[in-house]
């Protein structure tokens, strides 16, 4: 799970071996505090890997830096590492309040595929933390939907075996209960989207034509498209992205999904100063 502002950043676990942030970094878009949350056997192991690359050290330390791998931490000044189980929410508020967070300041939360894998009372717990800690805040949830047709069946066993129970997906299987979850949880709106329906309104129209030109270029890659699209169509159904808004200083507007206008989910400029 992530959190972010112009001033704060967080990913609260699920920061895995994400990059994000220095990818925002080389395109000149890195937010004042970016702070990513995982266990510490990940967080440590991400450390390693930031301490070994020159590449990726050398964007982040300065004068006030520091890499732990013992520790699971990096701290920069813009870029924090931390260790922390998000179950534990009073250790959840240390470590924000350790990284120089300031909660009253537009945040923007993200939780990639993380809330879905805890037990539901953790989850409600992580929603309901943050609905009450950050008042002027986005928060962005990507996980999975409809554990229940075959596809669904199929996508739990898969992700089981793999030792990734689903244990929060029965709690919120659809998008209303996405939405739900949010707004019974101190949000003050709430908006979920599947993936198809996400595509079908962001991805741009030109975009979608190059695929489909080089697609057309070889017959086969033509043939396994037809084939698995309606795999590829019901894989997009079973993953959604919802937003929750809190906007005590009135900033965000009527910011969110807007069918057909790539503009109107620009996270950057709903975040600016
Ligand atoms: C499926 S990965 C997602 C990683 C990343 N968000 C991405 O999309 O690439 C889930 C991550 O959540 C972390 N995670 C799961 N439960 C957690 C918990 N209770 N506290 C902290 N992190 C947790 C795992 O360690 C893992 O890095």
């Amino acid at each position: 799970m992530k959190l972010l502002n112009p001033r704060n950043r967080y990913s609260l676990g699920g920061a895995g071996f994400d990059t994000t942030y220095f990818q925002l970094l080389d395109e000149g878009k890195a937010p004042f505090l970016y702070v990513e949350l995982d266990f510490k056997e990940v967080t440590s192991k991400k450390a390693a890997v930031i301490e070994n690359s020159s590449q990726l050290r050398d964007k982040i330390l300065g004068a006030n830096s520091s890499i732990s791998v013992e520790e699971g931490q990096v701290l920069s000044d813009h870029y924090k590492l931390l260790p922390v189980d998000l179950r534990d929410i009073p250790k959840l508020r240390d470590v924000v309040s350790f990284a120089g967070m300031d909660p009253s300041l537009p945040t923007f939360i993200i939780a990639e595929c993380v809330l879905i894998y805890l037990d539901p009372d953790s989850s409600r717990a992580i929603v309901n933390w943050a609905s009450k800690t950050f008042s002027t805040a986005v928060f962005f949830l990507y996980e999975q939907i409809h554990p229940d047709d075959a596809f669904g069946h199929q996508m739990i066993i898969n992700l089981e075996s793999r030792g990734c129970a689903l244990l929060s997906i029965d709690a919120s299987p659809t998008l209303l209960a996405k939405e739900r979850l949010f707004l019974e949880n101190g949000w003050q709106r709430a908006v979920a989207w599947d993936m198809l329906k996400v595509y079908g309104s962001f991805v741009d129209t030109q975009e979608k034509r190059r695929v489909a030109h080089d697609a057309g270029k070889s017959i086969i890659i033509h043939l396994i498209n037809l084939v698995f699209h309606p795999f590829y169509v019901m894989g997009k159904e079973h993953y959604c992205v919802t937003y929750a808004v809190n906007d005590a200083m009135g900033i965000f507007g009527d910011f969110g999904f807007t069918r057909g206008s790539r503009e109107s989910m620009n996270i950057s400029s709903a975040m600016s100063p």
